[in-house]
């Protein structure tokens, strides 16, 4: 398989144009899925630079490997990015030059029937980036009640039927435990009109999909240990794809490009914060309607660069 089959990079140029500073400085792309940042950022860097990848995903590693197997300046690690810390620490690394992330699924998680991650296939209501860790979204949701069920709808899936179709959800697992995408569309297609039933059961896979991989935390729990990690002239750049995702990252580039944080109404600063970031993309960079038309993933992609001091 070619890298673009397994997956379309999106904002790739951009993306990787913001991250190289030094040709022979070291990176880490947290979100290798096929492969293709990391390719760029191989071709980028010189001999002496280097890359230090993570998934959680076995396809996308399994893939990787063999893609890169001829490569010796790369070192993919089946891991959450989340651990950035203890990754750098066994690897003996101190600092790095970069940190990229493009957040979200890729294109052979999204159409591979054996990942688990769309309504379109009959599988397992899975959702793990990682089948090995943690439990399967059909434990969560078969011991959810229904008020759970439409918290998680209506935060992480921006639902305006939350309540309605969790209470259907809830009915159902009264009954009969829930294994089986299928048997969660064939729930939800009974209280949701049809021209309208794709889009929610997306809703619906997205919301839970966050919820089970803890995406908000990881990305939180990344960009607080990232910062101590980049040399200074370093930079960190987010690829999102979800509204609440781009406002962590909104919000933690604008609080750290800030000296103090205190209230507008204390006459001295009490916090002492330092300044540690300078924000390289004052407003969202997004796909333009050229990659769009030919990769229409690229849609909700939101990208976001800063430099550490
Ligand atoms: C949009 S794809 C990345 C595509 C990649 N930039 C490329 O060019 O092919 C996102 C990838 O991130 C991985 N992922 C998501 N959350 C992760 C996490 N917390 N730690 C490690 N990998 C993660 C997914 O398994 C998926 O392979």
């Amino acid at each position: 398989m070619q890298t673009n089959e397994f997956h379309k990079p999106v904002l790739l140029e951009t993306a990787i144009e913001f991250l190289i500073t030094d040709p022979n400085g070291i990176y880490f792309d947290g979100t290798l899925g096929g492969g293709g940042y990391s390719e760029l950022i191989l071709k980028k860097i010189s001999r002496e630079g280097r890359l230090i990848a993570t998934d959680l995903d076995d396809a996308a590693i399994n893939f990787c490997n063999e893609k890169f197997k001829d490569e010796n300046r790369i070192i993919i690690v089946k891991e959450n990015f989340r651990n950035i810390r203890t990754i750098f620490k066994k690897l003996n690394v101190p600092k790095i030059k970069g940190a990229v992330l493009d957040l979200g699924i890729s294109s052979y998680q999204i159409d591979s029937p054996s990942e688990g991650f769309s309504y379109r296939f009959e599988t397992d209501f899975d959702l793990r980036f990682d089948k090995t860790k943690g439990n399967p979204a059909y434990e969560f949701i078969n011991q959810m009640e229904a008020k759970e069920i439409a918290e998680i709808l209506r935060i992480y899936g921006e639902e305006r039927f939350a309540f309605k179709i969790a209470r259907v959800i809830e009915n159902y697992t009264k009954k009969k435990s829930i294994r089986k995408t299928n048997e969660l569309v064939d729930i939800i297609s009974k209280v949701t009109p049809r021209h309208k039933l794709n889009d929610t059961l997306s809703r619906v896979f997205q919301a839970f999909r966050i919820y089970v991989n803890d995406e908000l935390n990881n990305l939180k729990t990344f960009l607080n240990d990232v910062i101590d990690l980049i040399e200074s002239g370093g930079r960190i750049v987010i690829v999102s794809y979800h509204s609440l995702e781009d406002r962590i990252v909104k919000e933690f580039f604008n609080l750290n490009s800030q000296n103090c944080s205190c209230p507008p109404e204390f006459e001295k600063c009490i916090c002492g914060k330092k300044m540690r970031l300078k924000k390289l993309t004052k407003k969202i960079i997004t796909p333009d309607e050229s990659e769009i038309k030919l990769n229409p993933r690229a849609r909700s992609a939101k990208l976001r660069a800063a430099e550490v001091l």
